[in-house]
This record gives structure tokens, sequence and C-alpha cells, in this order.
């Protein structure tokens, strides 16, 4: 049955026509050049995805699924938020669910499930060795990627522990489009380094480059000529670039990275946590993919690399992770850590519930309608955003909204983690939680001092189905609030910084009353409004 029925998808923004958005600052990306360049693909080839017209013009992101259970949330009054902010030591990792209004942390194990999914839940093979419903998951991730061979894991960073253990030897360099954080920390845990090689648009908060997350083939070149194929220990690309703003690669990029380290002998592995965003934008922003099938699009991507590996808490809506490869060599390796680290074969730390609910997400990644429904409502903040002014990340991506937290707190100063700061006023201001992507979230330098991150964003996850337009809406309005008293957020300072991974549970404070202040006016302004 066809039901894929989206608009074609515009640069910006959902609740208005592009007339009425005020033209970008110098500097700043110019969506009407954007527009006119995504108009004419479409004009060039009809999409799969017809239009659906709202009669006042107006470009509404329109879900293609109704909401069958719902949990309920709460709303606490502004100075119950600061009292859970301060118990949270500022660091929206630690807050309780219960104290959250709208939950954009990530959508890490929080996309909504399918009913089919849950169905498929109730038929799991539960047994710790040959199960069932390995063979299916197995079998549906075989013909996705046109790959040999399945090994499961717990989740995406296990994946990385097992393909670190196999190919990083101490003092090899790995070279990718970007880092993420567990990524990098089991690279260095091995010895290891890593090396960025994305191309210049893709830190650029404001770019017209559809594909901010392509890695540029003159930096890969002049590394590979001054490291040497033999100290890289291998060439990682990630799909819909996490901590640049969910950017998408482009399939040329993959073609000629592939090409160049085969040529050099160097393995390519392929990060595919975020695949389902990175499909969605190949299909609309590359014009030679707009009739093709998506899962001929992933076997394509798919046969560029050595390994595939991804995070099933965002691939596939469900908990658990997966590594693929044809490799023999690879895989025999790979597989002894498996029950090492992670439990038997046929399981890797996954429940077989999950394995089912696995199974079916993934399937589901081959329908644009579900494929689609993040990166618009991401569009659809933006586009919000950047009527009120506020500064966010462009061309919008996948994976959530991400705020200039630079731009936005320009006179904190980045030792004291604008983004941060950003991000606990955010839920001060709104209860919604958010997630610093910047110094606070890197590691260290050696010597002790502080590796100052190139972007410092606050990032607003939009998981699949989970949030409606009223709710994006809400977000949008507190944010715009928060930007007209910017001079009022402050800078932060740890309280207890843990050497690895700190931004996960390191505690800090305001440098000064600054929080306070913020809660005070915001009772001034919005009286008892929550
Ligand atoms: C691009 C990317 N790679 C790897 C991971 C790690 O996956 P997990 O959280 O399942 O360990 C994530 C998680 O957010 C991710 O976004």
């Amino acid at each position: 049955m066809q039901t894929a029925i989206r608009v074609v998808p515009r640069i910006v923004s959902c609740c208005s026509s592009l007339s009425k958005v005020p033209r970008p600052a110098q500097g700043r990306i110019d969506f009407f050049e954007q527009e006119q360049k995504l108009e004419k693909l479409e004009k060039e080839e009809k999409t799969v995805m017809a239009n659906v017209k709202f009669m006042s013009g107006e470009n509404v992101p329109l879900e293609m699924h109704k909401v069958r259970m719902v949990q309920r949330v709460n709303l606490l009054p502004v100075e119950d938020r600061l009292e859970s902010m301060k118990e949270a030591g500022f660091n929206t990792f630690l807050l309780k669910n219960r104290d959250v209004f709208l939950d954009m942390l990530t959508d890490s194990g929080v996309n909504a499930m399918s009913e089919n999914q849950y169905a498929a839940m109730m038929q799991a093979d539960d047994s710790y060795a040959g199960s069932e419903t390995f063979y299916r998951l197995e079998k549906v991730l075989q013909d996705m990627f046109g790959m040999k061979y399945f090994l499961p894991a717990h989740q995406g960073r296990a994946c990385e522990n097992i393909i670190s253990q196999v190919l990083v030897k101490p003092g090899s360099v790995a070279l990718m489009n970007y880092h993420f954080t567990t990524t990098k920390a089991h690279i260095t845990l091995k010895g290891g380094t890593i090396e960025e090689i994305i191309g210049d648009e893709g830190i650029k908060i404001n770019s017209d480059a559809l594909f901010k997350g392509d890695i540029d083939i003159d930096k890969l070149n002049e590394a590979i000529a001054r490291i040497g194929g033999e100290n890289i220990s291998f060439v990682r690309v990630e799909a819909g670039t996490n901590l640049v703003g969910g950017q998408p690669v482009s399939m040329k990029n993959i073609r000629e990275v592939s090409q160049i380290c085969r040529n050099a002998g160097i393995r390519t592995v392929y990060d595919a946590s975020l695949l389902a965003d990175n499909l969605y934008f190949i299909k609309v922003r590359d014009a030679a993919y707009k009739r093709t099938d998506i899962k001929d699009i992933i076997r394509e991507i798919a046969s560029f690399f050595d390994i595939v590996y991804f995070s099933a808490r965002k691939l596939g809506s469900a908990r658990g992770g997966g590594i693929l490869t044809s490799s023999d060599e690879l895989f025999y390796k790979m597989r002894e850590l498996v029950p090492l680290f992670e439990g038997f074969l046929t399981y890797g730390g996954m429940s077989v519930r999950e394995m089912e609910a696995l199974t079916v997400g993934l399937q589901e990644t081959l329908d644009i309608d579900v494929i689609s429904q993040t990166p618009i409502f991401v569009e659809a903040l933006c586009g919000e955003l950047i009527k009120k002014g506020v500064p966010v990340v462009t061309p919008p991506g996948g994976l959530g909204c991400h705020v200039d937290a630079r731009q936005f707190c320009s006179h904190v100063p980045q030792t004291q983690y604008p983004a941060g700061a950003l991000n606990a006023a955010l839920f001060i201001a709104s209860g919604v939680r958010a997630m610093e992507r910047g110094t606070l979230s890197e590691q260290r330098n050696d010597d002790g001092s502080e590796r100052l991150a190139e972007m410092e964003l606050i990032r607003l996850a939009v998981p699949k189905r989970v949030f409606t337009l009223s709710q994006i809406k809400y977000t949008a309005d507190r944010l715009a609030w928060l930007y007209k008293n910017r001079e009022l957020i402050g800078g932060l300072e740890f309280t207890e910084e843990p050497k690895v991974l700190r931004f996960f549970f390191g505690r800090l404070k305001p440098a000064d009353d600054w929080a306070e202040n913020l809660a005070a006016q915001f009772r001034k302004d919005f009286g008892d409004s929550l």
C-alpha cells in the first residue's frame, strides 16, 4: 500500500512560507539560493514522495503516523526546574526524567517504536545459543547491506571496542570525517589517535553545502602521504555526522574515499548509526538518487566499506548494535571478541525481544515516511528559531536542531563552557533537556589543558515520531525568550571532573548567581505560567 507522502523538503521552515523569513545576515547561509537549488532538483525528477499542499501555502511537516500509546510528562515551575538543575550539577545527563518536560537529550533508544515492532517482540525465541530470533535479524541485515557476516553487540560503542581491539595498534592514526565521543575514547584507549579530515564547510555553522559531513579529499591524500598507509588503522566515515550537527555524507564522497583507501591498502569503516537520516538526505539532496530504492542506496554505500557497524539504539529504533563485514579475516578476528565482551554469538548482549524489534525496525528504515520524520521536524524547529533570530547550524541536518552557543553566549569564554551553560539555562527556562556538544564533551589534552571544541553547540534531539508540532513550537518559543535574555547566562566551572567521557557524569556549578537571576527574570516575564 502506498502511504508515503510528504512535501519535498524545504530548507526552511515549517510554519511560514519562505518569503516571510527574513534574509539571513551576512556570513550566514543564504536559504534562498539553497531553496532554488533544491527546487531545481525537484523539477528535474519527481520524488517518490507525493506532495501534501496546504491551502494556506504553509509548509507543514505532516505526520504519517498516529499516536496510539502515550506517556504523561510533567512541566515543573521554574523555581523547581532551577532546583533540579542544581541537584544535577548543571549537567543535563544527571537530571531525573520525572523532572524533565521534553527530553531532547538524544534519540538513542528513545525513538517511538511501531506497533509491528512491539508485536514482533512477543514472538522472540529465547535461548542462549542458536535462537531463531538471531537468524531472522542476521538475514535482514545481510540482505539490507549485502554483506556476508553479522556480529551482534549490546550497543554502538561495544562495536567500537571490538573494531579498535582488532585494528588499532599503539601509535596508529584513525582518520575520520569527524570523531564521535565513544569512538575516540576506544581508539585512544588502545593507544591510537584520531585525525579529523572533514571538509572546511563541515565545521562552519552556516554553509550552503548540502553534504557537510563529507571528507576533504585533499586532506585525506595529504594525511596518507604524511602518516603512511601502514600507520593508519582505518579510515572511518560517520553517517549523519553527529558532533557537527547531524550533517550527511554524500555517495560521491564515500565512493572517492573508498577508492583512495583501497588503492592505498587502508581499511575502511562506516559508522551507520545515523544512516536513516543520511539516507533521507541522499534521496532528497542528490538528484542522482531520487529514484533509487532506499535498499539499493544502502547496498551501494556498504559496498565501499570493509566494516559497517551501528548503534541499534539509533538505526532500527530499538536497543543493541552490530558489525557487518564480508572479509573472512576480519570476521574471524572480531568474532573471538564477541563472547568475551558481549555474549554468545547469537545474541551479543541484546535481549531477544530487542532483536525482534530491531529486525522490524530495520525493515521500516526502508520507508521514506519513517526516515523523513526526524529531518523534517528538525527543519521545522530550525525554521522557527531562524525566524526568531536564534543562531542555528544550517542547513538543518538530521538527529536534532543544533544551536550555536558561541554566538548565543558570545560573552561566556570557551573555558567556561558556553554550550554547557546554555544547555543548563534552557532547562531552567523550559524544562527541555538538550545535550551539550562543545568543549565539555571534549577530553582534556595529555598535559591537562582544555581542548577547546571547534564548535560550541547544544543539540535538541528530535527522536523519531516522539514530539508533536506544538511541543516543537514551545521549545522554539522558550529558546527565543532565552536569546532575548542571553546576557543573563553566565559560565560554568567543574566541581567534579571525571577523566574519561567527563560530560556523562561530571558535576559543575555556575560561575556566579546567574541561574537564580535567570529564573527570577522568567517569573517576572511569564507571571504564573509554568
Ligand atoms: C555516530 C554514533 N556512533 C556511535 C555511537 C555509540 O552508540 P551507543 O550509544 O549505542 O553506544 C553513537 C551514539 O550516540 C553515535 O551517534
